[in-house]
């Protein structure tokens, strides 16, 4: 028979005192609720923080794969860089994380002292965290499932020791999927994303979807670029000559020798201007083209980004200029930011 209220409630997590009985501690279930109370207050306060303490936060995104995204994440962070601005680089890739690799840190693990997490230290000073960090080794795939994965991100944002920062660069996994959400969600006064867009007409309807999700996350969109937009050819030919180029599509290209013998002609392989009639179709800022350049893949494989072993070369110019378009608008605060923290 139940004679006190304990007795009745033997299986509740609550214990309530008889008169005259010491106040009790927190049941173990209630202790473990304060403490993950007490963490995730923590975590706020730390993210509210971080928020303030880094000026300007983009994130890279793409709705089909392989388009450049973590190519052009990664030439932001470095442009930036170039300035002598602080720059951090967040990579949530967690399937095909390349950018540790193109910013020389293939390898690197976790950084943890202290309970924060501190970033590497890539080219020109960037500081950088990626999901690769967290492989056992780079062979392994990677196979989390989603609720972990969005966790892992939350940390990501709130547990990084990022210190003040100009921009933090975030580059997202190919596609409108939980990555941006949990990313807009989490983390306050986001400027904006940046979408990434090869000319090909694909390519052009899946970044007409980014700009609609966009949309519906209340992300402002600082704009369009156009990556692997024309290959220019170089060469040397007697002063003033005419070249002619057999382009894709039947069509010819002409260049001609300057009085040094130099010459150079611009072949659009994968066609030209969408990236463009897609910004103006949807009313948001083109921001530029940046060339197809073979330096970028041997780049990601031998771990120094194109702008890094060339800067003053014609791919970091037309970075720069991309650069000077997002530095404009964010700076202008012309970009509205993100949703409310949850
Ligand atoms: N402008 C460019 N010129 C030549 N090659 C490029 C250019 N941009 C990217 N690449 C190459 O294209 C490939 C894909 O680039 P990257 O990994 O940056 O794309 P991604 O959109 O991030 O891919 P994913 O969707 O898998 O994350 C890489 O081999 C990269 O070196
Ligand atoms: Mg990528």
């Amino acid at each position: 028979m139940a004679n006190s209220p304990n007795d009745m409630m033997a299986d509740s997590p609550v214990k309530v005192n008889t008169p005259g009985e010491a106040p009790a501690g927190p049941s173990p279930e209630e202790q473990k609720k304060m403490e993950a109370a007490y963490n995730q207050m923590k975590r706020k306060m730390a993210i509210s923080e971080m928020g303030k303490a880094i000026k300007h936060k983009i994130m890279v995104l793409s709705g089909k794969g392989g388009v450049g995204k973590s190519t052009v994440a990664t030439g932001l962070a470095l442009s930036l860089a170039q300035q002598g601005l602080k720059v951090g680089l967040l990579d949530i890739d967690i399937t095909g994380p390349n950018v540790p690799k193109m910013m020389g840190l293939d390898g690197r693990r976790l950084n943890v002292e202290g309970g924060r997490i501190h970033p590497a230290q890539g080219h020109l000073g960037v500081k950088v965290i990626s999901m690769a960090f967290l492989l056992e080794d780079e062979d392994t795939p990677v196979v989390w499932r989603g609720p972990i994965k969005l966790g892992a991100i939350q940390q990501f944002i709130g547990d990084v020791d990022w210190g003040n920062l100009d921009y933090l660069i975030i580059d997202f996994p190919p596609g409108t999927s939980d990555e941006p959400l949990t990313v807009a969600q989490n983390l306050p006064d986001i400027d904006g994303m940046v979408i990434v867009t090869t000319p090909q007409d694909v390519a052009l309807l899946d970044s007409r979807k980014s700009i609609t999700f966009a949309n519906s996350l209340k992300v402002d969109v600082i704009g369009v670029i156009e990556n692997m937009s024309g290959y220019t050819i170089r060469g040397k030919a007697p002063a003033g000559a005419e070249i002619e180029l057999a382009a894709p599509g039947g069509k010819t290209v002409k260049a001609q020798a300057d009085s040094d013998g130099n010459w150079a002609g611009t072949l659009d392989i994968f066609k030209s201007g969408g990236g463009e009639k897609t910004a103006n179709e949807f009313n948001v800022p083109f921001l530029g083209k940046l060339p197809f350049d073979p330096g970028f893949v041997r780049g990601g494989d031998d771990g120094v980004h194109r702008i890094v072993s060339e800067p003053d070369g014609p791919s970091s110019e037309a970075f720069s200029k991309v650069v000077a378009k997002i530095q404009e608008r964010v700076e202008s605060g012309s970009t509205e930011g993100g949703l409310e923290i949850i």
